[in-house]
């Protein structure tokens, strides 16, 4: 029988609930088989080093940031282990003081790190994505200079939420499904992109794109995970519209026959958007270009009760000595009218470090701490506005950072945490 803190066991356990069915915080991705970096098991340096690089961005961004910075130097005190932070400006600011949205000099410093933890960027300007001096740009950048092609978005209900989205609670009880969003490729890169003319005779082309390479890895990737997990995999497309999509499908059918063990399923990507909100449960792993990703990820944010829940994680190939290279962000964006309030939730950003700690610092054992914090704090009953409902303790943004920290402090000790961790946390809601 593989053990817990093995490689097969934690393979095992990141399909499966670890805690009879009870318990929300499991590894997403637990392995990803030859996708993933390859570490000699038991292998660790005396004094592991890590380096992360804080880029809180626009609107809300620094302020959920530096909660999920929090709950990292919670970690590092509980387990041991040295974060050092760095930090530098992205978007408005960096526009301002730097002349870009991303400096060549920050760009550099990122390259020496571990993981971005980043915060979100754009929100009061609209133009070209050529164009330096849009804020998002510095997105575009860090995800094209570091060949991050693959965007992991985890949509995961809490048993205490299921109440909070404005579906029904039946449709998104139980829901647990991880969408592969292609990140570098597609019509966010296509050339030409561009206005021409005059107006009124103005015309305006983006051009959609994808060579079968790059449809290719971002597949098996999609592939990898599903093997790990329920052995599902559905492949978004417009086949019947789009010359890349059919080219998208033809690939997926070919990696697909090296993975007969999974099961292989093609969805047009309207009829996916109808069935994400019909029958969601039904979802294990789904893999779709860019802009379908882009699209259907905020609408599949709400079966989980708020944008401001959904984490996730950029990764590529490049591979660092503590694991895979990786850019980490809540999906909700700036969100520059709340700014400044207090009213950010700061979950979708802490969960994002927990993917960076099981990720780019191969800390599996760290990051469910972190999940379990989480949410044992839901459970318990805070929320900030965005999920709000009846009887519970409304909080603001660093309140809620305040109590994922006290969760994170009264767990239990790292060596007596894999003895516990077969048991659900305390009130988890079943
Ligand atoms: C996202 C965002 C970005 C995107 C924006 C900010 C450019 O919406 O990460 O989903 O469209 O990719
Ligand atoms: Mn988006």
């Amino acid at each position: 029988m593989p053990q817990r803190g093995d490689a097969r066991y934690d393979m095992l356990a990141g399909g499966r609930h670890t805690c009879g069915g009870s318990c929300w915080a499991r590894p997403f991705v637990e392995s990803l088989g030859p996708v993933m970096p390859s570490r000699e098991s038991g292998e660790k340096k005396a004094v592991e080093d890590y380096r992360i690089m804080v880029l809180g961005g626009d609107g809300v961004g620094p302020e959920v940031t530096a909660e999920a910075a929090r709950a990292l130097r919670v970690v590092a005190k509980r387990f041991g282990h040295t974060f050092r932070f760095e930090e530098a400006l992205v978007g408005q600011d960096a526009i301002a003081q730097e002349g870009a949205a991303i400096s060549p000099k920050t760009l550099e410093r990122c390259a020496r790190c571990d993981a971005i933890l980043f915060g979100a960027v754009g929100g009061t300007t609209m133009g070209s994505p050529e164009s330096k001096t849009q804020p998002e740009n510095s997105l575009y950048q860090l995800r094209r200079d570091f060949v991050l092609f693959a965007n992991l978005r985890p949509i995961r209900v809490f048993p205490a939420l299921a109440g909070a989205s404005t579906l029904k609670r039946d449709v998104v009880r139980g829901v647990d499904f991880v969408v592969i969003r292609e990140l570098t490729g597609g019509l966010y890169y296509g050339r030409p992109s561009e206005t021409r003319g005059e107006s009124p005779a103005r015309q305006a082309v983006d051009t959609m794109a994808y060579s079968e390479a790059e449809i290719e890895r971002v597949v098996r990737f999609a592939f990898e995970l599903a093997r790990a997990r329920n052995k599902s995999l559905t492949s978004v497309d417009k086949a019947n519209v789009l010359s890349c999509s059919r080219l998208w499908r033809d690939v997926a059918e070919r990696v697909g026959r090296d993975y007969p063990d999974v099961h292989l399923q093609h969805l047009l990507v309207d009829n996916c958007a109808m069935n994400l909100v019909k029958r969601p449960k039904d979802f294990d792993v789904l893999v779709m270009a860019n802009m379908f990703g882009d699209i259907l990820t905020d609408e599949a944010s709400m079966l989980s009760g708020s944008m401001g829940m959904l984490p996730s994680a950029s990764l590529g190939e490049r591979v660092t000595a503590h694991g895979r290279f990786g850019l980490y962000e809540p999906v909700h964006g700036s969100a520059p009218r709340i700014a400044g309030q207090g009213k950010a939730n700061p979950l979708a950003a802490i969960l994002s470090a927990a993917l960076l700690l099981r990720h780019s610092l191969s800390l599996a054992e760290e990051a469910l701490a972190v999940e379990r914090a989480v949410e044992r704090v839901i459970a318990a009953g805070y929320r900030t506005y965005d999920i709000q409902t009846a009887n519970t303790r409304l909080v603001n943004t660093s309140e809620m950072g305040e109590q994922v920290e006290r969760a994170l402090l009264e767990s239990d000790s790292p060596a007596g945490s894999r003895r516990a961790g077969k048991k659900a946390p305390a009130g988890t809601a079943r």
